[in-house]
């Protein structure tokens, strides 16, 4: 399936690695022109170099998604960039280890949603208005299928991606007749660097992940960017609302 793409501007937050790297990759090889943004300079840096040593278009701006002011300048920086937006995929998250839910700590609730709630409600207050001044665009959001049900000892990161869940169906319907598709990814568990830190010192873990999934193996980060690309393509001009599982069958079971 060709995408319907012809040269727009994509915006990607968490873009510094793992899932949000390879879907600016992806946007990029479809030849948009794709604004990195992360807190991690140097992995957002990296990404913009991998982009344009494959002969693609895009730069980076550092920005902390729970601050409302560098948001804000987030989109700013991205009209003087390239002088418009048309699709932002809000990427950026966290994931503390945490205990059963009355071993949790405020610190840890704070952390996890601020970035994950409060930072993607900040970045689609400030990317809407883009979009509607020109008529139109997508956003998707990084939820997780722990959005779309229990999460055992992640209570507040379920309790997160649920919120994201909530936020991207309320955005649609309210700005559905404006152009403005909301969707939400919702990966099982990617084999990220993160993945691979926490599991290569004990093979049965990795193993009991790959279990988890129907297919028999965890994720690719190419197939989320897939999954983010098409939401965002005039292929899914009826879709909106949507909370897709791209997850090998995990939560089918
Ligand atoms: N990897 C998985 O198995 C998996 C599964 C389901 C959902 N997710 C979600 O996918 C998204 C991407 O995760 P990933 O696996 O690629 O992990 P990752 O840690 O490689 O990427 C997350 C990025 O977000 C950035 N970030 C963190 N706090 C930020 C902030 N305040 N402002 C801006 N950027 C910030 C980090 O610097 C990092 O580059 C997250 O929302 C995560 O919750 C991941």
């Amino acid at each position: 399936m060709s995408m319907t793409f012809s040269g727009q501007v994509a915006l990607v937050t968490g873009a510094a690695a793992g899932i949000g790297r390879a879907t600016a990759q992806a946007f990029a090889a479809e030849g948009l022109k794709v604004v990195v943004s992360d807190v991690d300079v140097a992995g957002g840096e990296g990404t913009v170099e991998l982009i344009r040593a494959a002969g693609g278009d895009a730069c980076f701006v550092r920005c902390d998604v729970t601050r409302d002011a560098e948001v804000k300048a987030l989109m700013e920086a991205t009209l003087s960039q390239y002088g418009r937006l048309d699709y932002a995929f809000n990427n950026a998250g966290i994931e503390i280890e945490q205990g059963k839910l009355a071993d949790g700590n405020e610190a840890e609730f704070d952390a996890i949603m601020g970035v994950n709630v409060k930072g993607v409600w900040l970045c689609m207050k400030h990317q809407i208005p883009l979009l509607l001044a020109q008529g139109g665009g997508a956003i998707v959001n990084t939820a997780s299928v722990a959005g779309l049900g229990a999460a055992p000892k992640m209570s507040i990161y379920a309790a997160s991606k649920h919120a994201v869940i909530g936020l991207t169906k309320s955005a649609a319907v309210e700005y559905a007749k404006k152009k403005v598709r909301v969707n939400a990814v919702c990966p099982a568990v990617i084999d990220t660097d993160m993945f691979r830190r926490a599991y290569e010192a004990d093979p049965r873990k990795a193993e009991f992940a790959a279990a988890m999934h129907p297919v028999g193996r965890i994720g690719k980060v190419e197939e989320i960017a897939a999954a983010v690309l098409y939401l965002c393509s005039d292929h899914a001009g009826f879709t909106t609302g949507q909370a897709l599982a791209v997850d090998g069958g995990a939560t089918a079971i």
